[in-house]
């Protein structure tokens, strides 16, 4: 159970979190997003639940995620003004807003370009990132956040194979869900008040690469079928990777890095 009273008891937000919507159980925490986008809802709404059913991940895979260990929520954003070309900067703030929560719980976080959550070199989390873009301009975001939270070594079962962890594994107690969340929400109302007050001159790199785990070091990576090595060198204005390879650069959207 999600006490969303506790959540907003903790928050400091003027629009993130002002309506929370709670599900003991959902297919899908982003496809209920849509569907209350389709019949209107009040901007900066959260839904979360306990079970997801169905929970989506990103380029097609799913999400799995223990029942009332792990948080599983979306976040409805109504941009106001915001190029489409930047829809790649929500995930990678989404991120930061993330592993300051963390910070705020003495937890050192970092992030793997472009949506990855990461506590020593494992990952604790992702970010699917759904955006409407309508004519130029951004219409709605859907975050989609996953984190494993209270899940003990019994939770993860085989199909992890140490790949995975969750909070209570790297910190020894259990966080309440409620915090970690206000916090999150905290936080990521604030980089978007930034990014909304000038997105022409918005850089990305200043808020997410204090935080990448990768930065200048020789990555190995896949996008679409083609397996690539290069150095990382930093974000593109739309979120993009740029990595160096030969001599020159080139950016990439879609990309999921292999060896961090
Ligand atoms: C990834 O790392 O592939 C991204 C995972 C994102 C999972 C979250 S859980 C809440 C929200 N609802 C979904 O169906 N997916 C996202």
């Amino acid at each position: 159970m999600i006490f969303t009273n506790l959540v907003q008891a903790n928050l400091r937000t003027q629009i993130l979190g002002q309506v929370i919507e709670y599900y003991s159980q959902l297919d899908s925490t982003n496809e209920e997003a849509w569907e209350m986008i389709d019949e209107g809802v009040k901007p900066g709404t959260v839904i979360i639940t306990d079970r997801q059913l169905s929970g989506k991940g990103r380029n097609g895979a799913k999400w799995q995620s223990k029942a009332d260990r792990s948080l599983t929520f979306s976040v409805i954003i109504q941009p106001n003004n915001l190029s489409g070309s930047i829809s790649g900067v929500f995930p990678l703030l989404s991120g930061v807003a993330i592993v300051k929560a963390l910070q705020d719980m003495h937890i050192k976080g970092g992030l793997k370009w472009p949506n990855d959550i990461m506590v020593k070199g494992k990952k604790l989390g992702g970010i699917l990132c759904e955006s409407r873009i309508q004519g130029k301009s951004i219409n709605w975001v859907v975050l989609g956040i996953g984190i494993n939270v209270n899940e003990t070594a019994n939770d993860f079962g085989n199909d992890i194979s140490g790949t995975a962890t969750s909070l209570y594994l790297e910190v020894g107690n259990f966080i309440q869900r409620e915090r970690l969340l206000a916090a999150i929400l905290n936080h990521l109302e604030i980089l978007l008040n930034d990014l909304g007050k000038d997105s022409e001159s918005f850089d990305i790199n200043k808020y997410w690469t204090p935080y990448c785990t990768h930065s200048n070091k020789q990555i190995t990576f896949q996008d679409d079928d083609k397996v690539y090595q290069g150095r990382f060198i930093k974000i593109a204005k739309n979120g993009e990777c740029v990595i160096e390879m030969n001599g020159t650069t080139q950016s990439f959207t879609g990309a999921v890095i292999k060896n961090v």
